[in-house]
């Protein structure tokens, strides 16, 4: 039996390209399936998942609490954006329990060694092995009994009969056996994958089907703040982010991103309004800041930073509707402060308010936070965890909110302002 590692299809002769997807070199000989027999559902037990901290919170907040033993989890971004740098900080946080071995197919002991000292971990006990030959790799893991294994990269192993680094086939093959490796020695292996130029191919993105967690690391490049997000979590939500910062020495945690990302100093200029966002379950604090500026060009710049440009042209059109404010003949420039990349449509009054205090010339006042979907009607509608955003807010120091109108939530610390349309919106900001 032959089965495809990109689709599953099963042949029983071997053949070049799946018939199926298309893929080449994608069959590999598969052990003949063990007759299978239906078990009743209320028979099978209930199997206990043990969960192991990484120790690294904003990290086990992304896992949904820890590592699971057996599990293949993988770890993608682009290249330079942090990912061999919160292996290895891992590494070190799991050595504390017990070994853990750190394969590398790029970078040479002494390269790691000197990444270790930079973060200060050069003492953990963590076993290194330059290796990219999977069957070698697979020895290493028994003969260590190491409790968590580190492969940097993925796109380095090469398995049995591969005729070669960088197909798809290859990545697909070695995530397979790593991950039928995971499960029978019950241990975490977490598997790092460049986000090539070339985007899918051989990627990150053609092995998510196979592994049990797959994170994201994101960051913009002129920014420090690191993102690691999951796109699939087979053991919990995938909607939780963790918040690092890059710094000399390594990625250190952002406990208070809503005070990270709203810092400002001095009086607060037009065009800059704090939104209450929810990432996940949790709320954080942002800064919108717009700038719109006359232009006698043809083609007015409309740009935007951390935030959807359709959504911005869209709320562009609805200022332009329902506010009577010409902006034809304006450059707009939208953006998230601190590099974060959001999509929630809660954001659309802090949008639409950062863009009328910057057209205007008015600034919104310090104190207040703005939260809101916006319709194409111009109303203002409301948003989920509107309590959650507000205690944020309340939490921060911020003494004024305003918010959609129909909603039952009560706060002391916080003034409540419900606008159920723009203009009472723009009015309540006085812009
Ligand atoms: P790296 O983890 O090697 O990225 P990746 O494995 O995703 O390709 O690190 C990327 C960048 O981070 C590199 O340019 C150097 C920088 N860096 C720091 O700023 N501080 C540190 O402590 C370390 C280890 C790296
Ligand atoms: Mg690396």
């Amino acid at each position: 039996m032959y089965r495809c590692q990109n689709c599953g299809y099963a042949s029983i002769k071997w053949l070049g390209r799946c018939p199926q997807c298309g893929q080449w070199e994608s069959l590999v000989e598969a052990q003949r399936d063990t007759p299978s027999t239906p078990q009743a559902l209320a028979q099978i037990p209930l199997e206990e998942t043990v969960r192991r901290p990484t120790q690294l919170a904003e990290f086990d907040r992304v896992l949904g609490g820890g590592l699971i033993p057996g599990s293949v989890i993988l770890v993608g971004g682009e290249p330079g954006i942090g990912k061999s740098t919160l292996a290895l900080q891992l590494a070190a946080r799991l050595a504390q329990d017990a070994p853990v071995l750190y394969i590398s197919g790029e970078e040479s002991p002494g390269q790691i060694k000197l990444r270790a000292q930079r973060l200060q971990i050069e003492d953990a006990p963590i076993f290194i092995v330059h290796e990219q030959n999977l069957a070698a790799i697979r020895d290493h893991i028994r003969k260590t009994a190491a409790s968590a294994v580190i492969v940097d990269s993925i796109q380095t192993v090469l398995p049995d009969g591969s005729a070669g680094l960088g197909t798809t086939y290859q990545v697909g093959q070695a995530t397979f056996e790593l991950s039928q490796l995971a499960r029978a020695q019950k241990i975490p292996i977490l598997l790092i994958g460049h986000v090539t130029k070339a985007g899918e191919f051989a990627g990150p993105k053609a092995i998510e089907h196979l592994v049990d967690v797959a994170l994201y690391i994101e960051g913009g490049r002129d920014s420090d703040v690191r993102i690691v997000r999951a796109v699939k979590n087979r053991f919990g939500s995938t909607e939780e982010i963790g918040v690092f910062q890059m710094t000399e020495g390594g990625l250190v945690e952002i406990a208070n991103p809503s005070q990270f990302f709203t810092e400002r100093s001095g009086p607060v200029p037009p065009g800059s309004v704090i939104v209450p966002t929810v990432e996940g379950t949790r709320p954080i604090l942002v800064e919108i800041q717009a700038l719109v500026a006359f232009t006698r060009s043809t083609f007015p710049q409309r740009r935007a930073t951390g935030l959807d440009l359709n959504r911005v042209a869209l709320l562009v059109a609805v200022i332009e509707k329902h506010l009577g404010a010409q902006l034809s003949t304006e450059d707009i420039y939208v953006n998230v402060a601190g590099g974060l990349a959001l999509r929630e449509t809660a954001l659309d009054l802090g949008i639409v308010a950062a863009l009328v205090s910057s057209f205007k010339e008015k600034p919104i006042d310090s104190q207040t936070v703005v939260v809101g979907e916006v319709g194409l009607l111009g109303e203002v509608r409301r948003v989920r965890k509107l309590r959650e955003r507000l205690s944020e807010a309340a939490r921060l120091g911020y003494t004024r909110a305003v918010i959609p109108a129909g909603e039952r939530v009560e706060l002391r610390e916080i003034e409540l302002c419900p606008v159920g349309t723009l203009a009472q919106a723009m009015e309540a900001l006085g812009i």
